[in-house]
């Protein structure tokens, strides 16, 4: 996911003055780009994906602004790796297989604006790892294996809007992640409580019988003890709670007695298949439940009742044959609700009324052929919307009205055959992620994609069955666009795709299938099959390469409002940010 497109932080007229007098020497720079990658010298842009590169390559432009080296196997990001690269505002190292970042990883990196450091395999951060971001705004560390934050983790972070750590093992921040200036002290942060003495280390501190509780940490746990209910005498301050792998069928009212501090609660893999009403009562400050791989059909509001904050419910693996709308309309701050692979089949008017502060929405792998209009209608905030592997047959396009804030749409794996002049209209101005792979594809109306022009970043269509596809050249802000494993037809009705595509400074997979002669061939530079065709060569002399500044004409403002709505604040609720 993509950050916001600029910031006021940085004049738009900064590349401007930075090309016109440079031109010059970021042509030289270009000649520079390092074999692996593709560098678009008009957008200051270079992309290294998926090379398997174990390093930084040490020829990229040192004028470059977007960097993005997806896919690669980094590891370890070491100290000032990114040094050459002063003008980076935007730096992609999701799925690098990152391990560890070294202290002073980013530092030089003062002008960045968005780091993505999602889908790597960090467990911890050095104090130090994130120094020298000023001006970061936004931060994406979803998908690692995070356990803790050390205290002052962000403290460098002083411009920091967003903060995503979805999908960790993490649980809870100490509120000493934000503080400043007093990274070495382990003692106390205003407003959370107190470390427990070490003293209390040990035979002091109470804990039931088959678990462990770590006074030090606050968490405790019966992971996998074959327990039949749940224990009780756990100590107060306990924030993390994981009963994973248990036996519980039932959790009955008032199940975690005296657990007001609870942050974190896990109880997958349960068996359980009723949360009785008031079972959580008391559990004020929980955000994080994790109720994955149990055989719930259902939700109560009533057991949810005693959650009132609670953030992030996750019911992945259960039975649900629908939304629990009515327990849902407990949970006012639900920020991210994840109900993939259950058996849900529609979702319905008023399914998720009441859901206002919802940001995520995960319905993968349900068997979802209708969503009706309104069905989403009052999650206003939401910008996530999964709904692949489903059996929708067309885009729920009347549904998507009223998501001002969409970003990603996951519509891949549905048997949806064509898409429609106006298809994703209703979500035009903001949507940046869309995502059609599988979905047996085999017509792409010429106004399908009308409304996204200015903000679609990128657009998966592979795996379908086009045999054509129109030229998309309105599509301004895109980035990626995958068109691989796609029988395409090559012959003069695929002349306007072909010559979008050799204007386009991108990787884009579309190969010709038929006829037997073009096979094998990429549509973009299968020039020998179109040079034939009438208009090939008056179109041709017109085409000359694009050159724009930046070029966003997005509508900045109002998305860097909707982003900085984002607060870390509202992940982690009652925690202040600085
Ligand atoms: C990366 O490594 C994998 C596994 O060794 C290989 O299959 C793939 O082709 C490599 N990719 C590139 C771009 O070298
Ligand atoms: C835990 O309980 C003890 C005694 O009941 C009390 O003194 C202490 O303040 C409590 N601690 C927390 C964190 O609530
Ligand atoms: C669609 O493509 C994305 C990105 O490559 C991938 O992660 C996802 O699994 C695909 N979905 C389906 C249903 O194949």
């Amino acid at each position: 996911m993509e950050g916001p497109q600029s910031s006021t932080h940085v004049p738009l007229l900064l590349p401007l003055l930075l090309l016109l007098p440079l031109g010059p020497a970021w042509q030289i720079a270009a000649q520079r780009c390092p074999q692996t990658c593709i560098c678009d010298n008009s957008r200051l842009h270079v992309a290294c994906r998926h090379q398997n590169l174990t390093e930084v390559p040490n020829t990229i432009p040192e004028l470059t602004q977007r960097l993005d080296l997806q896919g690669n196997m980094l590891k370890v990001i070491p100290p000032a790796a990114f040094q050459a690269l002063p003008y980076l505002t935007h730096l992609d190292l999701r799925h690098c297989q990152v391990e560890l970042v070294a202290e002073g990883a980013f530092r030089g990196l003062g002008r960045l604006l968005l780091l993505n450091l999602g889908s790597n395999r960090l467990s911890s951060l050095p104090q130090e790892a994130l120094d020298g971001l000023g001006s970061l705004r936004r931060l994406e560390l979803e998908r690692n294996m995070l356990e803790e934050l050390r205290p002052g983790t962000f403290g460098a972070l002083g411009a920091l809007a967003t903060l995503n750590l979805a999908h960790n093992a993490l649980v809870y921040l100490p509120a000493m992640a934000f503080e400043r200036g007093k990274r070495s002290s382990a003692g106390t942060a205003p407003g959370a409580p107190p470390l427990a003495p070490q003293e209390e280390d040990g035979a002091a501190t109470p804990c039931p019988r088959a678990c462990v509780c770590a006074a030090e940490s606050r968490h405790s746990g019966c992971e996998g003890r074959g327990l039949q209910a749940v224990p009780r005498g756990f100590p107060n301050g306990t924030q993390l709670l994981d009963l994973r792998r248990n036996h519980f069928p039932s959790v009955p009212r008032a199940a975690f007695p005296g657990l007001g501090h609870l942050v974190s609660l896990h109880l997958q893999h349960c068996g359980i298949t009723e949360l009785e009403a008031g079972a959580l009562a008391g559990l004020g400050r929980l955000l994080y439940l994790y109720l994955s791989d149990n055989r719930l059909s259902g939700l109560s509001a009533a057991a949810l009742e005693g959650a009132p904050h609670l953030g992030y419910l996750y019911l992945e693996r259960n039975r649900f044959l629908q939304v629990p709308g009515a327990a849902l309309r407990a949970l006012p701050s639900l920020f991210s609700l994840h109900l993939q692979d259950n058996a849900v089949d529609h979702l319905a008017p008023g399914d998720l009324a009441g859901v206002r502060a919802l940001r995520w929405l995960y319905l993968s792998g349900n068997r979802i052929t209708q969503v009706s209009p309104g069905a989403l209608g009052t999650a206003r905030e939401l910008e996530k919307l999964y709904l692949d592997r489903n059996q929708l047959r067309e885009v729920p396009t009347r549904a998507l009205e009223g998501l001002p804030a969409l970003l990603e749409l996951q519509l891949s794996g549905n048997p949806l055959r064509a898409l429609q002049d106006g298809n994703f209209r209703p979500v035009g101005r903001s949507l940046q992620h869309l995502f059609l792979n599988s979905s047996d594809l085999e017509q792409i109306s010429p106004g399908a994609f009308s409304g996204l022009e200015l903000g679609l970043q990128s657009l998966h269509l592979q795996k379908n069955q086009l045999r054509a596809l129109p030229a998309l050249p309105n599509l301004r802000q895109l980035e990626l666009i995958d068109l691989s494993g796609n029988p395409f037809h090559c012959d003069c009705q695929l002349l306007p795709l072909h010559r979008w595509l050799a204007g386009l400074n991108l990787r884009v997979g579309a190969t010709c299938a038929t006829p037997p002669s073009a096979r094998g061939q990429r549509v973009k530079a299968a020039a020998a099959v179109f040079r034939t065709c009438p208009g090939w060569a008056a179109r041709k002399a017109r085409r000359t390469p694009t050159f724009r500044l930046g070029g966003r004409r997005t509508p900045i403002k109002r998305r860097q409002q909707e982003a900085d709505k984002l607060l870390v604040a509202w992940d982690i609720p009652w925690l202040t940010v600085a």
